[in-house]
């Protein structure tokens, strides 16, 4: 049984993650700020997680025990969404950027105390490699970001390498790309569209288009994003710590084929509004996953075999 701490435990992917480790015997710990976490995401679990509401934006001694006596850590908090990066790209800063280094520098001191941490897994974000026209994006790409937001993830990328090479810490960042899945928040004007488009359907209301919704993207289920942060920590450090790795499904479809595809599904019989596009928003994303399929899905066939 291993040991675990995930930041944002009570978000979306967070949570996800969590109720993976509890049903495979693991311990573990979570902390959370709950502005945009829920303590319902936890429901099931909640006796078996050592839960602390903490916020990384400070840093604390209580965060430092949080990193204390891990082996493994997934950082998934965040203050998500490229519209409320533009709209107040100040806090997104400090929950992104500021958080982030204080979680390294804590990680970093348990680190050096015992050496038992043995992965740092980040949420990167596909956001980071911005509007280039060169289809798929791999990771030898040069990001170009557009939003506050992608700034935000991709400064968190950076860090996650410095660390590694300055001080050995074994940090891993998935580029995760357009994640969906339960219980991810339809409530929010910043949710994800999937989750938005779910919800007003079924709830027999209009969902709204941004721009022609021409715009693609590679949907990633949140089911693949867990494995994935599973297989980053039990692959060799050799072979993936310090690097980056997209995170997708491999395809793309455009909002029109998604909004149609949902229709369909849900027998919605309305059409969708369309409305101004998004500002920040990228057009086209698609992930080449061949590293991650090298390295990481490999090694999934290697322990299944
Ligand atoms: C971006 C990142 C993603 C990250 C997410 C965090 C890219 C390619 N992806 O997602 O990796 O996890 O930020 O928030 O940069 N839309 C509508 N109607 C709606 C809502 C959205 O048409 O009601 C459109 C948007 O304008 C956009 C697309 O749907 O074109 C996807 O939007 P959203 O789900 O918010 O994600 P991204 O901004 O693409």
């Amino acid at each position: 049984m291993a040991s675990y701490l995930i930041t944002g435990i009570a978000g979306f992917i967070g949570s996800s993650l969590a109720h993976a480790l509890v049903e495979r015997g693991n311990e573990v710990r979570g902390i959370d700020n709950f502005s945009t976490g829920k303590r319902e995401n936890l429901a099931g679990i909640e006796k078996r997680v050592d839960l602390r509401e903490l916020d990384l934006k400070t840093p604390s001694v209580a965060l430092n025990a949080a990193c204390n006596g891990v082996d493994y850590i997934f950082h998934q908090a965040a203050l998500p969404s490229v519209p409320r990066s533009v709209l107040d790209p100040t806090s997104s800063n400090q929950s992104n950027i500021d958080g982030t280094l204080h979680l390294l520098v804590a990680a970093r001191e348990a680190f050096q105390r015992d050496g038992r941490l043995k992965r740092l897994v980040y949420a990167a974000s596909s956001s980071a490699y911005g509007d280039t026209p060169t289809l798929p994006k791999h990771e030898a790409m040069l990001p170009l970001p557009i939003s506050p937001y992608a700034v935000t993830k991709l400064a968190g990328e950076l860090y996650m390498q410095s660390f590694h090479r300055v001080y050995g810490l074994p940090t891993v960042a998935l580029r995760y790309f357009n994640v969906f899945g339960p219980r991810q928040d339809p409530t929010s004007q910043y949710s994800g569209v999937m989750a938005k488009f779910i919800r007003a359907m079924l709830r027999d209301e209009q969902p709204t288009i941004y721009g022609d919704g021409e715009q693609s993207r590679d949907f990633t289920c949140i089911e693949d994003v867990v494995s994935a942060n599973l297989l980053a920590c039990s692959a060799p450090a050799k072979k993936v710590a310090g690097r980056v790795f997209n995170i997708a499904c491999g395809r793309r479809i455009t909002l029109n084929q998604t909004f149609q595809a949902l229709k369909k599904i849900i027998g919605y019989a309305d059409e969708a509004a369309y409305g101004p596009e998004r500002t920040g928003d990228i057009k086209h994303s698609l992930a080449d996953i061949s590293l991650a399929q090298e390295l990481l899905a490999a090694l999934e066939k290697v322990s299944a075999s």
